[in-house]
């Protein structure tokens, strides 16, 4: 499944280096519908290059936005145009999910689709927090996409989510800023609260507890929204580094929302000397330098609390844990099966791909460190996280790595493999 085949030989040595990582997509999506529901030009700088902020991007220019360079001239939403086709998402839930919230209110409905993945995960989720603001939201009878949506007067409401779900709460919340009255969201702690603290900047918005957020309707100003390095594809660099005795990796930049850095706690209990230091915010999310290095490293547990803000980077969390030693376990994490892939099925199978012990639990896997990964083929499966999560156990492999699927990459780092090769030949 999937295009592209990459063999990924072991690193040289131990390395050191500095490394830009691209554009965070999380917060490149949110800055772009930010811009479409705003009335006039947002500015928008270091956008994520991957095919899933493009995906976002060509559907708000459905809308009517207008994009030159990076500047992004929208009609406003009472202005949009109804795209007289269905929106296509590609591979992106986040697109997906966050649409459906940000479109509830437009004057028309509109079709949200996508590839045979995302046709695949769940969306019902959606509903619950959506229709208690009056949204009108169809989808498959299996909860999936297409989804329409759009057309509905909404009223500001008080709900309260089970999920740790940041798409699930951004959805409400870029629906509800365009209802009569505010509105109030609850729910489990952990989730990236991006959204929440740039509705808060924007003056939409305050947070009541550290779950609680209101939000208060009003008209989105222009603005402009400097997007820092994307902590989910700094994890491929900071693992690599943290897998090799010696290594060292700085990464400048990075979003260090606490809702995205559970995995530098995870590294660090497996023995990674870590160091993550705020040089800045930006809309009030907090930016700053990463630098891991690499140890002789042992086994750790992974559950409860920290599983949310670790949830993209748990295929790394294997990788590393099988070269420490010991058994490292990962509970509480069941969303993973509803990723890009089956992502406990596709993560045990590309440990054991590689000669490592693994063993996928209903709600996690198991992990036994033996300090070693072996040559082998890995199957991305479609999933970027597993493609680019096999190339980094290449690291110190005793052997190269076959990634078959690589081009899967593309949805979030078109230049990862490049990029990774070049890290490693830093000295
Ligand atoms: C995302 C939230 C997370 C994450 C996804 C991006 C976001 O999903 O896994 O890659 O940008 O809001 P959930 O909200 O389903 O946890």
């Amino acid at each position: 499944m999937g295009d592209g085949v990459r063999v990924v030989e072991p690193a040289e040595g131990a390395f050191r280096a500095a490394a830009n990582v691209p554009g965070d997509k999380s917060l490149s999506h949110r800055a772009l519908i930010l811009a479409a529901l705003a009335t006039g030009e947002s500015r928008i700088e270091g956008l994520g290059p991957g095919a899933d902020v493009s995906s976002t991007a060509a559907a708000i220019e459905a809308l009517g936005v207008r994009r030159t360079g990076n500047r992004y001239l929208s009609p406003g939403p009472d202005s949009w145009h109804a795209p007289d086709y269905p929106i296509d998402c590609g591979n992106s839930g986040t697109t997906m999910r966050l649409l459906t919230g940000a479109l509830a209110s437009a004057r028309f409905r509109v079709t949200l689709t996508g590839d045979g993945s995302l046709r695949r995960r769940p969306m019902r989720r959606l509903l619950p927090t959506l229709t208690a603001l009056g949204a009108t939201v169809d989808m498959t009878a299996e909860g999936t996409a297409p989804i329409r949506t759009g057309g509905s007067e909404l009223s500001g409401t008080s709900v309260t989510t089970d999920l740790a779900s940041a798409q699930v709460r951004s959805a409400f919340e870029l629906a509800a800023i365009r209802a009569r009255g505010a509105s109030e969201i609850d729910g489990p702690p952990g989730f990236r609260d991006h959204t929440e603290r740039w509705l808060a900047t924007l003056g939409l918005g305050n947070r009541m507890t550290p779950t609680r957020f209101r939000i208060d309707p009003g008209p989105v100003p222009a603005a402009r929204y400097d997007i820092p390095g994307d902590p989910s594809s700094a994890a491929f660099l900071w693992a690599s580094a943290a897998i090799m005795t010696g290594a060292i990796v700085a990464t400048p930049g990075v979003s260090l929302n606490p809702g995205r850095i559970g995995f530098l706690t995870i590294l660090e209990a497996l023995g990674a000397t870590i160091s993550a230091e705020v040089t800045g915010a930006i809309h009030g999310d907090p930016i700053g330098t990463v630098v891991v290095e690499g140890n002789e490293l042992g086994s750790t547990e992974v559950l409860g609390e920290i599983v949310a803000p670790t949830i993209d980077e748990l295929p790394l969390v294997a990788v590393v844990a099988a070269y420490g030693t010991g058994i490292t376990v990962v509970r509480d994490a069941g969303e993973l099966r509803a990723k890009e892939s089956d992502r406990i099925a596709a993560t045990v199978d590309m440990i054991r791909a590689l000669g490592g012990g693994a063993e996928a639990t209903t709600d996690g896997f198991e992990i036994l460190g033996t300090g070693r990964l072996d040559a082998g083929t890995v199957e991305a499966g479609g999933d970027h996280r597993i493609a680019m999560a096999a190339a980094v156990a290449a690291t110190r492999a005793t052997g190269p790595v076959t990634v078959l699927g690589s081009s899967a990459a593309a949805v979030s780092w078109p230049s990862f493999y490049d990029d990774l090769e070049a890290l490693w030949s830093s000295r």
